[in-house]
């Protein structure tokens, strides 16, 4: 077994519903047969109609943004992880830093949320990263070992076969400026070797990790070419189809 690339788009609170079907109609014409899991991570108001226009295409699946911690209640203006399971969803974004950051989301719910996810089936793509203040001290290690442990070290060897995790360092998320290609692979290469700790040699080298932050197609494939870079999660570029299937090329 060898482990999984991936790309997946994370289109934040943009597009409406037509330029959500739009846009992936405008995907799925130029999406070449590929080896590489291609995801889309959406609104939830478009979780329906993608479910419906990627169902027949192999290594195309859908995600959403964020869910609640909890099975159901009275959680006004809130969706459960198995209502995005049962429209079709297979994965969601966990622990995002705009999440963490403008909605005050920590560790600890963070790994609730982990928990939720996996109880209703569905794969978390768990988001770690420091602030630019964090690398500047030269902590990054320290902060990102803290966020992956909580929120993911307490879950079984079969739980945590399901995640999949993105290293996003905050400082490059929608600015323009992205890690080099060598400190997106330190750090992966420190992520993999928490993982060896905590589950074992096999499982981190078959752990999915991807690299978040202004990936771009111009720069994507000499990051996705680093040793411990599985992939991408991609913010701007994914609301274009032609950027997005640019990079998903540049796996191959
Ligand atoms: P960006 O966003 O590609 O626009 O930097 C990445 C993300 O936030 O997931």
């Amino acid at each position: 077994m060898s482990r999984t690339t991936m790309v997946a788009g994370n289109w934040k609170m943009n597009k409406n519903y037509q330029e959500g079907r739009d846009l992936v109609k405008s995907i799925v014409e130029r999406l070449q047969p590929t080896d590489t899991k291609v995801v889309l991570c959406t609104p939830f108001v478009h979780l329906n109609s993608v479910a419906a226009s990627i169902k027949d295409i192999s290594n195309l699946y859908l995600g959403a943004q964020n869910c609640h911690q909890e099975a159901s209640g009275a959680y006004t203006g809130e969706i459960s992880t198995a209502m995005i399971k049962s429209v079709g969803a297979d994965y969601v974004i966990i622990g995002h830093s705009e999440r963490r950051k403008y909605f005050g989301e920590d560790d600890a719910l963070l790994a609730q949320k982990v928990k939720a996810a996996l109880e209703s089936g569905l794969k978390p793509i768990f988001c770690c990263g420091e602030e630019l203040s964090v690398r500047e001290a030269g902590t990054q290690n320290d902060l990102v070992a803290e966020q992956v442990k909580a929120a993911l070290f307490d879950l079984s060897e079969e739980q945590f076969a399901e995640v999949v995790i993105a290293y996003e360092p905050v400082w490059a998320i929608g600015t323009g400026k992205t890690a080099s290609p060598e400190q997106a692979q330190e750090m992966h290469k420190h992520i993999r070797s928490l993982i060896a700790d905590q589950y074992g040699a096999e499982r981190a080298d078959l752990t999915t990790i991807l690299y978040g932050g202004s990936v771009k197609p111009k720069n994507a494939k000499e990051i996705f070419g680093q040793p411990d870079v599985d992939g991408g999660l991609i913010g701007g570029a994914s609301l274009k189809a032609d950027d997005f299937v640019a990079i998903v090329d540049s796996t191959l």
